[in-house]
């Protein structure tokens, strides 16, 4: 969701916030947006110190895209090293970090993005590149693991995408964790499950799973930050654009030209 991530200098704490001062610089989301402005409320436990060095830009992501990326590779979709996992969207803000934390811990990484974002995503490190606009994703993946399936799916599409991951992931113990349905909804039914699709089927709301289990959040972001001291992730390189120019920031997220974070600099 646009806009309800921001970074940089607090200026007024609320009563009762503690560890907070006005002065320090962090990032932070508000699950109600507000970021498309100089000025946000944010929760004081949705916000994080900006890694020492950064530009508050260069840590849009490490409060939602890049834990939403953990959150589903590890205590959701339990990846282990040698395993495969597709990631759609791969070369978007999630994308990327799921690729460059997939490889981290040993996975096997088939990536499907568009045409024009196929060398983003090799960069980071990615096994295999898939079409997302034209290919037959699941006759490919499919093809790259024996006829298996990927041990793991990280779902973020939504509309015929959903039904796609579905069928590319390993019957029984295969994973699909579904966290965006840019492309629309879609439906599957109890039918699906027992005679088609025999798999895991896990939701993902970063903002649910941090207020209903706060120890498995705390555990994410602590993990978050090890990688971040032994570079692993390091800080993002977002498109920016000024805070006036947002109108036209949206509509490249719309027809799917953006590669990465946008960045809106009050
Ligand atoms: N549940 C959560 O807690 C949570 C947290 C973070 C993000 N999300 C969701 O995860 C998704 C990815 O987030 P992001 O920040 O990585 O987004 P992003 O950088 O904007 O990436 C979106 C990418 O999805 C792909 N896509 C495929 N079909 C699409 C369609 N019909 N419409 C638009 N995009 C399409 C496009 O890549 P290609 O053209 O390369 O295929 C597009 O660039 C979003 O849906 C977001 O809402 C959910």
């Amino acid at each position: 969701m646009a806009g309800i991530e921001g970074a940089g200098e607090v200026v007024a704490v609320g009563v009762g916030v503690t560890g907070l001062e006005p002065g320090a610089r962090i990032v932070g989301v508000a699950i109600a947006g507000g970021a498309f402005a100089e000025y946000i409320v944010l929760p004081a436990v949705a916000v994080v110190p900006l890694p020492a060095g950064w530009a508050d830009e260069q840590a849009l992501g490490l409060v939602v895209s890049w834990s939403t990326a953990l959150a589903a590779l590890k205590p959701l979709g339990g990846l282990a090293a040698g395993q495969t996992v597709l990631i759609h969207a791969a070369a978007g803000g999630t994308g990327q970090a799921a690729v460059k934390l997939a490889k981290h811990y040993g996975a096997t990484v088939i990536a499907a993005a568009s045409p024009g974002k196929h060398e983003v995503v090799r960069a980071l490190g990615a096994d295999h590149v898939i079409d997302s606009r034209g290919g037959d994703i699941v006759a490919e993946v499919l093809a790259l693991t024996g006829g298996a399936g990927a041990d793991l799916v990280l779902e973020s599409v939504g509309g015929t995408a959903l039904e796609a991951g579905l069928a590319a992931a390993k019957r029984v113990t295969g994973r699909v964790v579904v966290y965006g349905l840019a492309g629309g909804e879609a439906a599957i039914t109890d039918w699906d499950l027992v005679y088609k699709h025999q798999m895991h089927l896990i939701g993902l709301n970063i903002g649910v799973l941090a207020q209903a289990v706060p120890q498995v959040f705390g555990e994410v972001m602590g993990e978050m930050f090890r990688l971040l001291a032994a570079g692993v992730l390091g800080p993002g390189q977002p498109a920016t654009y000024e805070l006036a120019e947002g109108p036209r920031a949206l509509p490249e997220l719309e027809t799917r030209a953006t590669v990465g974070k946008l960045a809106l600099l009050p």
